[in-house]
Parts: C-alpha cells; sequence; structure tokens
C-alpha cells in the first residue's frame, strides 16, 4: 500500500511525486520550456527538495524531441553517460557512451525500411544485441538470440503469445509458443506465416532513412534465386550416338502445353547429355521418388561421356514404348517425349518435347526434390495423396 501526493506546474506538468507511506521513492521532475522531460530525481522529498537521492536521470532533447544525451547517476555518482544518433525520420542509431563518460556502449539499433526495429539492445546485456522479425503487417513474430530464437503466434486479433524466455521483453500473458529450433509457430495465428517453414538467417541490408517500403529490398540474383527451393528434380534420359541410354539430373523441367502435351527441358552446353538428345530426337523425362536420391546424386553429378551411369547406379529400368528410351522402373512417373524444338538460351538450350505416352506408379510414391542450393535433396511432406 502507498498513498501518492503530486504537485503540478501552471502548465500542468507534474513537478513531485511523494510516496508518503514508503520512504526512498519520492520523486521530483524538471521541464525545459516546451513542457518536455529534462530530469527526475528519486529520494525523499524534504521541503520541496530531494535529499538523499538514490537515482537521477537527465535528458539533453534535440529540437524534435530525440535523446540526444541521457545520463544516469546511482547514489550521486554517475552510472550512465550516453550519446545517441537519430536518422532523419527521427529513428534512434548509434548508442554510445559520450568521451571521457561513464558507463558501457549500448549495442546500435537498426531499422528496417518500414520502421521496425529490427535490431535492439538485449535487455539484460545491453552491449549485446537481438534481432526481432515482423511480418507483412509489422506485427513482431520472432526474437532472435534470447539465448534462443523465440517466435510468436498471433491470433486473429493480432494478440501475440509468448514463451516463459521473453517475460522480461515482453511482459504480456499468452501461449508459450517458442520454436527455439527456428520452424513455423503452431497455433491459432499461424496462418499469418506464408509459405513453409524457414529458419531465419538474418542479412537485412541497412536501411534508407526516411524510405518507406513494403517487404522488397533489393538483393543479387544469386541470393535471391537460391529462395525458389524447393524445385522438383526429374531425370531425363537419351540415347547417345553409342546406342546407350544415358541419365542426366535435371531441376529445370516445366509443362508447356495441355494440347498437345508437352514438357521442356533446360540443358547446359557443357552436358553430355544436349548431343545425346540431338541426336536421338526423343528423351524420356522421369520424376524419381525420394528413395532413388543417390542415383538422381549420380546422374547429376557424373557424365556420360565417362560412364555408364546407369549400369553404375544399377538402376531398374524398362523398355520405352513409343520412342528409342528407357523409363526408370521405380520412378513416380515416366513421360516418353518427341523432341518438337530447341531454344538456345544463355549457356543453356530449352528443348520442348511432346509427350507421347507417359507411366505412373501406382503407389505413387512421393517425388524428391531439391531443398537447398548445393543438391541438397529430400522428400517432402505430402498431405494431399490421392
Ligand atoms: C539436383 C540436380 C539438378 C540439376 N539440374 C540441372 C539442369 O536443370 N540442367 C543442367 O544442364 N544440369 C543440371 N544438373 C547438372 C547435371 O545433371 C550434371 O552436370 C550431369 O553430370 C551432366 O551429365 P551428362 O554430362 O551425362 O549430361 C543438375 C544436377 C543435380 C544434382
Amino acid at each position: 500500500m502507498g498513498r501518492f501526493q503530486y504537485a503540478c506546474d501552471a502548465n500542468s506538468n507534474r513537478t513531485q511525486r511523494d510516496l508518503s507511506l514508503t520512504g526512498g521513492l519520492d520523486e521530483l521532475y524538471t521541464y525545459d520550456d516546451l513542457n518536455r522531460l529534462t530530469s527526475m530525481q528519486r529520494g525523499t522529498l524534504s521541503g520541496g527538495a530531494i535529499g538523499s537521492e538514490t537515482r537521477q536521470e537527465d535528458w539533453g532533447l534535440d529540437a524534435l524531441g530525440n535523446w540526444e544525451t541521457y545520463d544516469v547517476e546511482v547514489n550521486n555518482a554517475a552510472f550512465l553517460e550516453q550519446e545517441r544518433d537519430h536518422n532523419d525520420v527521427n529513428e534512434v542509431g548509434v548508442i554510445d557512451i559520450k568521451p571521457e563518460g561513464t558507463g558501457t556502449d549500448w549495442a546500435d539499433v537498426v531499422h528496417d525500411d518500414r520502421g521496425n526495429m529490427t535490431t535492439i539492445p538485449k535487455p539484460t546485456s545491453l552491449s549485446a544485441s537481438l534481432t526481432c522479425v515482423y511480418d507483412a503487417w509489422n506485427r513482431l513474430v520472432a526474437v532472435v538470440g534470447f539465448p534462443d530464437s523465440i517466435w510468436f503466434s498471433l491470433d486473429g486479433a493480432g494478440r501475440r503469445g509468448r514463451s516463459a524466455e521473453d517475460t522480461f521483453l515482453l511482459g504480456r500473458p499468452g501461449t508459450a509458443v517458442a520454436r527455439p529450433d527456428g520452424r513455423r509457430p503452431h497455433g491459432p495465428g499461424r496462418g499469418v506465416f506464408r509459405g513453409r517453414p524457414r529458419r531465419y538467417t538474418g542479412g537485412r541490408p541497412e536501411p534508407r532513412h526516411g524510405r518507406r517500403l513494403l517487404m522488397q529490398t533489393e538483393a543479387p540474383y544469386t541470393e535471391a534465386i537460391n529462395l525458389k527451393y524447393p524445385e522438383p528434380v526429374v531425370v531425363a534420359i537419351a540415347k547417345d550416338a553409342q546406342g546407350k541410354y544415358n541419365p542426366i539430373s535435371l531441376g529445370w523441367c516445366m509443362c508447356t502445353s495441355f494440347k498437345p502435351p508437352m514438357l521442356a527441358i533446360s540443358i547446359g552446353l557443357t552436358r553430355y547429355s544436349l548431343e545425346a538428345v540431338r541426336s536421338a530426337g526423343a528423351f524420356v523425362v522421369a520424376m524419381p521418388s525420394e528413395d532413388q536420391e543417390a542415383d538422381v546424386m549420380l546422374f547429376g553429378t557424373k557424365s556420360g561421356r565417362d560412364m555408364d551411369k546407369l549400369g553404375a547406379a544399377g538402376t531398374k529400368t524398362v523398355p520405352a514404348e513409343r520412342i528409342d528410351c528407357v523409363l526408370l522402373d521405380d520412378a513416380v512417373a515416366n513421360f516418353e517425349c518427341r523432341v518438337a524444338g530447341e531454344l538456345r538460351t544463355g549457356d543453356h538450350v530449352i528443348f520442348a518435347g511432346e509427350v507421347v505416352r507417359s507411366t505412373m506408379n501406382p503407389e505413387k510414391p512421393n517425388r524428391l526434390y531439391t531443398v537447398g542450393a548445393g543438391h541438397i535433396m529430400g522428400g517432402l511432406p505430402r498431405k494431399w495423396k490421392r
């Protein structure tokens, strides 16, 4: 229990707080000509002044109200003497100790182009930092490094669930949804997370001050294109000039027509398969299953110039019926294609093939995907199996 008494000046600024039942927690406040708080002293009020001062805080404000300096004294001894800088849109950036000042530099604050603080000083160790992640609606969805990443769920009203570790930071009750493994949070708000589960890896560019974009920022092609994964893998097979059926693993394959059904594959100029497809005038596109990863890795890292890949892998094949080629018996599906045309595109050639026959594995095994750059392959869960 306590009883507060306040005093105010003619501008209605609160100038003192007197906590009568508990000693040492009275406060005096000072304002500048613009009625902005510039100083707070805590201790015991006596005759309108603070005695036995336990804490004092002073703010040096610029014309826009940003804290240029922030000083703290504890028991009349300097504890923290900071200076801070702000950008053109009044976002705080560097928080350093004044020259000859007391204390330790805090981690610099970084904002994204939408004004969200993406790097903040860690409350329990202010020289270290935490990374904050926001969704497309600028709602905080993760704090990374506290000490593990914490992912929050958001309900339909935007209320955030919290985990046990974040009490100091957020201090609101809710449901615990920490995902230190970086996987997508579960719970009622999961609809706000779009796309596949992903681990936050940081790396947003520096904000361009004063600009407010939505989610898009400039990125090198090699970085942005890696976001295409998972990418389904196919194996194209064509008979070479020596009569050998040569398989090549391909990520670049697509449907291009319903009537007639057509598939296009893109083969690099350096591949042995290029001439094989040209000379055969036909190829098979097989969709390997997730169990065929080892074969696909061999077909995608060795060349038919040097070896018989199908023989080396011991892959089970069956003859194609409409073209001179073979099918992969354990694949999810196979398509026999006749080359309808080719188009040179940079360092690859696209072959468009008319599908003249298709087969499928009645057991419908899962397809194989490349799930990350560097030929990281695996199967994906399929909820919609028919
Ligand atoms: C998962 C995976 C996807 C690939 N995608 C393609 C592709 O789309 N186009 C291509 O030319 N090479 C691609 N490659 C590389 C070829 O498969 C590789 O160079 C192969 O050894 C060429 O064989 P060849 O010389 O017998 O034709 C891929 C490799 C892997 C492992």
